[in-house]
């Protein structure tokens, strides 16, 4: 449902500076919202919405603005993008170990891309927001009890009880504040120089020693160390921006009261951000032409993604580009194809081509993990790194047949010893999923699936340069 009824005045703010048409921050509450909870007290929705809107930013115009110059890069060629986090973030794993271990990969991740394909990385997270979850049905039945579907920690609890599943308002206010909590941790570890690429023992997570790609991991890290001691002994000095990296959120902009409550206008800059995080996207479900997730994206100044699915067709995809971003700005707009390992061939040509034929300007990545996903007989949903790693690579070279760029990676992964995926060079087994599986929704990659799906891409990427 809408809560098109309960948005209070206060946050309908009032409408000046927006660069879109017919555009204002609730004007999605005119078209079909799907995917949206159904909240019983309406009157607490209410209040929590007012005091979303009154609090203070998750991040910055400035920062939103430097990302979309990067993406910008990345879309010219000369920058890769990795996107990666939790398929869902949860309350209870907003925890020290799990953001630093997550943080951790991300970064082991880029610092081998770095290297192997000599091009800066751009990182962005699945994370600090991404809360909310798409989901095939309204409503769940075990045993003859119907239920409203979990709809993510934003919404309601996992649990299958009543009481669980109720819509709870007070939850955009708690993912408010674990998403600060996140984030002001995340930029206090970088800043504090944990990704300083100085001291890459620091990033070491214990069980890697024991892993198969342990020696082509050093091996990397040894030579990324010495490359480095050379330029500072040729520059006479410490080279000073290694000590920092960028790092940027980025989630899901599902629940659009939500995302609107944070959407606002700053000094001195035209328009309206999104404030909640500094790359929404579309989902797959929600990205309908004439629907309201198109409406409230088309008019915020963020760099925004749009998942594109197989049964999407070249005039829907070109629509989506004409309206989300008329003015082809560079840096603006990412379409991150998620076709399947089985599907990508028949389908992402004739998309890449009818996008280049009207002279849209975008930046591609990939997304292998959503059209990889598979229910096992035994009831674990998982995905094959085989299938995975496939995707990716036949993305890669899909794009160079149709002259096109693939920029980057979106993938769903965490930083901890986790049987969720098959395969990887431990050769993970059925019979292992029930050892470590923690997703409440998708299967991620662990920490060395990650990695090693990190060094193939050098791999692949240097195959193909020769
Ligand atoms: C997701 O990214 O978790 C997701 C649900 O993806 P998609 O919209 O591509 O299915
Ligand atoms: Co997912």
């Amino acid at each position: 449902m809408s809560s098109a009824a309960v948005i209070p005045d206060s946050i309908s703010t009032a409408i000046s500076g927006a660069a879109a048409r017919d555009w204002h921050p609730q004007s999605w509450q005119s078209k079909a919202a799907i995917q949206q909870p159904s909240y019983p007290d309406q009157a607490a929705l209410a209040s929590a919405l007012t005091e979303l809107a009154r609090l203070p930013p998750l991040v910055t115009s400035w920062e939103v603005n430097a990302l979309k110059a990067q993406l910008a890069q990345a879309q010219s060629g000369k920058r890769f993008v990795l996107q990666g986090g939790d398929c869902a973030e949860s309350f209870a794993d907003c925890e020290s170990g799990l953001i630093a271990n997550r943080l951790k990969v991300l970064l082991q991740m880029s610092l081998v891309l770095v290297h192997g394909l000599q091009q800066p990385v751009l990182r962005i997270g699945r994370f600090a927001g991404q809360y909310a979850k798409p989901r095939s049905t309204d409503t769940e039945t075990r045993e003859g009890v119907t239920l409203p579907s979990y709809r993510g920690d934003l919404v309601n609890a996992p649990e299958f009880t009543a009481a669980a599943r109720v819509p709870d308002p007070q939850r955009l206010l708690t993912a408010h504040a674990r998403s600060a909590m996140t984030m002001n941790f995340v930029r206090g570890l970088i800043d504090g120089g944990f990704a300083d690429l100085h001291h890459p023992e620091y990033w070491n997570l214990d069980w890697a020693q024991h892993s198969p790609l342990a020696g082509d991991y050093r091996q990397r890290v040894e030579s990324i160390g010495a490359s480095l001691r050379f330029m500072e002994t040729l520059a006479g000095q410490t080279i000073g921006d290694f000590n920092r990296v960028d790092f940027y959120t980025a989630h899901e902009a599902l629940l659009l009261a939500a995302e609107a409550a944070q959407t606002r206008q700053v000094p001195r800059q035209p328009g309206w951000y999104n404030l909640s995080t500094h790359f929404p996207w579309i989902g797959m479900r929600t990205a309908a032409l004439d629907g309201a997730h198109v409406e409230y994206f088309r008019g915020i100044r963020n760099p925004i993604g749009v998942k594109v699915a197989p049964d999407m067709n070249a005039e829907w995809v070109q629509q989506l580009c004409e309206i989300l971003n008329p003015q082809n700005e560079p840096g603006r707009l990412t379409l991150i194809h998620r076709m399947g390992a089985a599907k990508v061939e028949q389908y992402l040509p004739a998309l890449i081509d009818a996008v280049r034929k009207k002279g849209h300007e975008v930046l591609w990545i990939c997304d292998p993990m959503h059209g990889n996903t598979r229910a096992l007989e035994n009831g674990y949903k998982t995905r094959r790194f085989d299938d995975i790693l496939r995707e990716v690579e036949l993305s890669f070279e899909i794009h160079a047949a149709c002259g096109s760029r693939l920029g980057g990676v979106h993938l769903e992964l965490t930083g901890e010893d986790v049987t969720e995926c098959l395969g990887g060079a431990r050769d993970l087994t059925e019979d292992d999923l029930h050892r470590a599986y923690r997703s409440a929704v998708d299967p991620r990659l662990n920490y060395e699936q990650a990695l090693e799906l990190a060094l193939r891409i050098v791999s692949i990427k240097s195959a193909a340069g020769r």
